[in-house]
């Protein structure tokens, strides 16, 4: 199926490592241009060193989302070069979740402005062009917990709740501009922040994943993969999801107890 995003503009945030990473390397296979966004430099740099290697049309800026000034330095240079925008990804993130009485203020406002201001302020500053393309797609990655928060999941499951009435309020505001707004809702998937949790614990990937998959009650008995997830955003991003407005999909091999 040609998912027809040749030459579409899409940015994504978080694009530098794990979930994020494996969207941009997907649309940029699709023949979109692809500007990408993550505060590290030097893993902003090798994604797109990768990609330019394969005559990928990819941009890299370094940027923290959760400064206003840096989102208008990421969205002005993918607009500067490409004079267009067509789609949104607001990926980045990061786990933080625990025992409520253990998340003081700071941690509070660091999730919230990570994963739902973040959010608010990227989409605020891409409708014009958005519209001016006459239309376009965002995509918001949230978790499970937003739809089925459990015990110790606070502040994410929270902030990624609002992710959820974001999505949906936008979706009712904007189709008439032909905007769609969904969100995909993630489980359990193959990303960098694994790699890293690993590597702190003195263990192998490849045993981290097998004991989340078959101890986390997923009834597909694993962990999701990256690229599973770049086919589904990519999916969402395309003109093939032309009537898919203000859905938010679980994507955790069936682990949510709610659809
Ligand atoms: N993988 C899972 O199982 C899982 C589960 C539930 C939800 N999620 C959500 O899925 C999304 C992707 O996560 P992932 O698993 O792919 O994590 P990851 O491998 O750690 O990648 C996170 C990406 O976000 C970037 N990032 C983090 N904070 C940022 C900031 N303030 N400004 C700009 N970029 C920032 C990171 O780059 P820098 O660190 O260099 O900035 C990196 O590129 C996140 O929103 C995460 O919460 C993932």
């Amino acid at each position: 199926m040609d998912l027809e995003l040749k030459d579409k503009v899409v940015l994504v945030t978080g694009g530098s490592d794990g979930l994020g990473a494996a969207l941009v390397r997907r649309l940029a296979a699709e023949g979109a241009r692809v500007a990408l966004c993550g505060r590290d430099p030097e893993r902003v740099g090798r994604v797109v060193k990768e990609l330019g290697e394969t005559g990928a049309d990819v941009l890299g800026v370094p940027a923290d989302v959760t400064r206003q000034e840096d989102l208008e330095r990421f969205l002005s240079a993918a607009e500067g070069r490409w004079g267009r925008i067509d789609a949104i990804v607001n990926n980045a993130g990061r786990s933080a979740a625990g025992a409520f009485e253990q998340q003081d203020e700071t941690v509070w406002e660091e999730d919230l402005q990570l994963k739902l201001h973040a959010s608010v302020r990227l989409i605020r500053l891409a409708l014009p062009h958005l519209r001016a393309a006459g239309g376009g797609s965002v995509v918001n990655t949230l978790a499970v917990s937003a739809k089925a928060p459990g015990a110790g999941s606070t502040p994410t499951s929270v902030s990624r709740a609002a992710g959820l009435a974001l999505t949906k309020a936008l979706s009712k505001e904007l189709g008439a501009d032909n905007i769609r707004v969904n969100a995909v809702l993630i489980g359990l998937v193959e990303s960098g922040q694994w790699v890293r949790m690993a590597e702190a614990g003195g263990r192998s990937v490849d045993e981290l994943y097998a004991t989340l998959g078959s101890g986390s009650g997923i009834p597909l008995g694993r962990v999701g993969k990256a690229t599973e997830f770049a086919d589904l955003v990519a999916f969402l991003l395309s003109p093939r999801a032309a009537y898919i407005s203000g859905t938010g999909i679980n994507f955790d091999g069936g682990m949510s107890p709610v659809v």
